[in-house]
């Protein structure tokens, strides 16, 4: 069956985001309604709330037709269908899966069958139903450990530390090769390096069920009283402060990579030049939408360390973050940051805010809902 075509008005788009109930993905709805596009999210709400959904009719003001909320599991192959059958999908901007690294050490069959059993029946569904256009959830941890900064599209995936990298690393390798089966498909695989900060409203944010995982949300935590102090894992790594450096992308930036992408995927701009390794240009539909597999970092280019971090925070929240030294933790790098300059030209896709911004925007969400979306 034939694939979609893309290049029309967002108003007769219909974009899929399964998983657009968490974090990503909710921001991600509001900046596709923002610009008319027309919204379905698909959600289990397995790390996530309802509630979200509500805030981002707030934001946007959509009414039912405009965005659509269904609670499924991708893994449920009758709903999908249901889904695929209910509402003439064009896109898929895929979000859900499962993401605490160190659980899926623990967890492996959980994170293999949840995020590439889940990938593959969805897909499998929408083929069914002629829709082959996805925009997948990529992540920096493809490019490994032995990676050499900056992080350029160029370079090989590397090795993975952790199954749940291995999902990513997998499901890229799946896109591609359907594409290199049947050259209908078109596929973007984005590769985000660290997302933290919140939609400037303050409805929307990150959050993480128990004690979180990732640097942001644990520091926005300390902030609001409800974690103690906050361990710097190393201050002896081989970058100015001793402390790891990562590059900080505000999820507002990284929601609107998607759209360009969307843009990107439907010849509305850009070339079409194959982007990176791993990458194929493709044949072009008669409506100018692009075919083939495109890779893109979305990052800022500049690496923060812990310590910046913390200082950036404290100024946002107005008093001092405690925190102590201790051990590394197993399986991280020293410094990761993206070369952005593809992105760049072909997306026309930079990022806007600094670290600051990042900071303030997390502040405004955190303490306007300390306890998150349920209350
Ligand atoms: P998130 O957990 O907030 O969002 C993922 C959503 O998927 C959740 O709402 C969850 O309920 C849903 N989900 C999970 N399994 C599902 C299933 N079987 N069926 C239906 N829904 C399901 O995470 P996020 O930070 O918004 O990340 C979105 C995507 O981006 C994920 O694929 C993640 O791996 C990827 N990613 C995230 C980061 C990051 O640091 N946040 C970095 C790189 C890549
Ligand atoms: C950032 C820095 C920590 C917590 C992870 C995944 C990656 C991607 C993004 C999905 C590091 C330090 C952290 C704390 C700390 N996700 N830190 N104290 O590890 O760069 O990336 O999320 O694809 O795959 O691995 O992010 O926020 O966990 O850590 O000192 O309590 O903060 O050591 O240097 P990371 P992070």
């Amino acid at each position: 069956m034939a694939n979609k075509e893309l290049n029309k008005k967002p108003e007769e788009l219909t974009i899929l985001l399964p998983g657009g109930a968490g974090y990503i993905g909710s921001h991600t709805a509001v900046e596709l309604l923002d610009r008319g596009y027309k919204v379905v999210i698909v959600d289990n709400l397995s790390n996530s709330s309802k509630v979200a959904i509500d805030r981002i009719r707030q934001i946007t003001g959509a009414n039912d037709e405009q965005l659509v909320f269904i609670e499924a599991d991708i893994l449920d192959r009758p709903a999908m269908d249901k889904v695929f059958t209910n509402y003439s999908v064009d896109a898929i901007i895929m979000f859900a899966g499962l993401k605490a690294v160190g659980e899926s050490t623990q967890k492996p069959l959980e994170y293999y069958w949840n995020n590439v059993g889940g990938a593959l029946t969805l897909f499998d569904v929408a083929r069914e139903h002629g829709c082959k256009n996805v925009i997948f959830s990529s992540s920096a941890t493809v490019y490994g450990e032995e990676a050499q900064v900056p992080f350029t599209e160029e370079l090989e995936r590397g090795k993975t530390t952790n199954p749940y990298g291995e999902t990513k690393a997998m499901l890229e390798r799946i896109l591609t090769d359907f594409y290199l089966a049947d050259d209908e498909w078109s596929v973007v695989l984005l590769r985000y390096f660290n997302p933290i900060g919140a939609h400037e409203s303050g409805l929307i944010g990150e959050d993480p069920k128990g004690i979180p995982n990732n640097l942001l949300p644990y520091v926005a935590q300390v902030a609001t009283g409800k974690l103690k102090e906050l361990g710097v894992f190393g201050n002896d790594y081989p970058t100015p402060d001793g402390t790891g450096v990562r590059d900080f992308i505000h999820v507002v930036d990284l929601a609107v990579g998607h759209v360009k992408a969307l843009e990107w995927m439907a010849g509305k701009i850009g070339t079409g030049e194959p982007i990176g390794r791993g990458s194929y240009q493709g044949p072009v539909s008669e409506d100018g939408t692009r075919h083939g597999v495109g890779v893109f970092n979305l990052g800022t280019g500049k690496g923060t360390s812990v310590l910046e971090v913390v200082a950036a925070f404290e100024k946002a929240c107005g008093h001092k973050i405690p925190y102590a030294i201790k051990d590394r933790r197993p399986g991280d790098i020293a410094v990761c940051y993206a070369a952005c300059d593809k992105a760049r030209d072909e997306l026309g896709w930079v990022a806007q805010y600094d670290i600051a911004r990042m900071c303030e925007d997390t502040w405004r969400w955190q303490s306007g809902n300390p306890n998150g979306y349920e209350g």
